[in-house]
């Protein structure tokens, strides 16, 4: 895979699946703009990393990239607009975005407040719909194509009970790809989900220091683990490449079976 010469944004890079897409991505060539909201050092460790890449390389398929950082709150969609703009600004130009920002709140139903309702759609829904928009109408300028990838998630599909606001944003987020794959088609540029299913990030970190209900969740795990960012950032690497250029308005599943696996108890 070859993103050489690319220009990359990932929000949310300074921990977890966007920080392994940014390496990927870096990894492949490509000039990265690493974006985070309250964790700076996670960032610059993020950059590090892919100047680190830079300087190990001695071979000659190898090729040079650069990573910087910017801060922006994806729930603030003045601060995201600012984002696209800087970015464009630093390496010139965007051919790739990849939503990957997202936080989830954990409440029963009846007890979800209007903040938390907002917070989780204004990252996960809203931030994406604006992030895509001001992308787009970059391209659109620049008269080029472009891809686009979401970091969706199995709840996308499948049903977790008290967390319904982030499963409704990624319900949200599969219905802005196949309508986007529609009508961003006639311009070249493609839109796809991955979604992954439990990954060790630190978004799952109460999960992980919970034996019992680890326990449980790997029992409904085929593949018999969880999944790390890896997993997930070598498919956003190739959806991000010249190889799928064919693939647009699909989600692809990275949860080890999961999805699939639903047993009456
Ligand atoms: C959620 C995790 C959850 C996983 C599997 C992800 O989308 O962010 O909290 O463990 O899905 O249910």
């Amino acid at each position: 895979m070859n993103l050489a010469g690319k220009v990359a944004l990932v929000t949310g890079s300074s921990q977890g699946i966007g920080q392994a897409i940014v390496l990927r991505l870096a990894q492949a060539g490509a000039n990265v703009v690493i974006n985070y909201r309250s964790h700076p050092e996670g960032a610059e460790e993020t950059l590090a990393k892919v100047e680190a890449f830079g300087g190990n390389c001695h071979m000659a398929q190898c090729h040079q990239s650069h990573g910087y950082t910017l801060k922006a709150d994806l729930g603030s969609v003045e601060e995201v607009r600012q984002l696209i703009t800087e970015s464009i600004e630093h390496f010139g130009k965007l051919d790739i975005l990849v939503n990957n920002a997202g936080i989830e709140k954990h409440a029963p139903f009846w007890e979800v407040t209007e903040a938390d309702y907002d917070a989780v759609m204004n990252v996960n829904l809203k931030g994406v719909f604006f992030a895509t928009q001001s992308f787009v109408q970059h391209l659109i300028a620049t008269q080029r194509t472009g891809k686009i990838i979401n970091i969706s998630s199995v709840h996308e599909e499948l049903p977790f009970p008290n967390f319904t606001a982030y499963c409704v944003s990624k319900g949200g987020m599969k219905m802005l790809t196949r309508n986007l794959a529609v009508e961003l088609g006639a311009l070249g540029i493609t839109i796809n989900n991955v979604a992954p299913g439990a990954i060790e990030t630190p978004i799952n970190t109460k999960l992980l220091n919970d034996p019992e209900k680890l326990g449980a969740l790997l029992q409904n795990i085929p593949l018999g683990r969880l999944g790390k960012p890896q997993d997930v950032a070598s498919l956003v690497a190739f959806l991000a490449s010249a190889d799928a250029d064919y693939i647009t308005g699909s989600t692809f599943f990275v949860d080890g079976g999961l999805l699939w696996n639903y047993q009456e108890q």
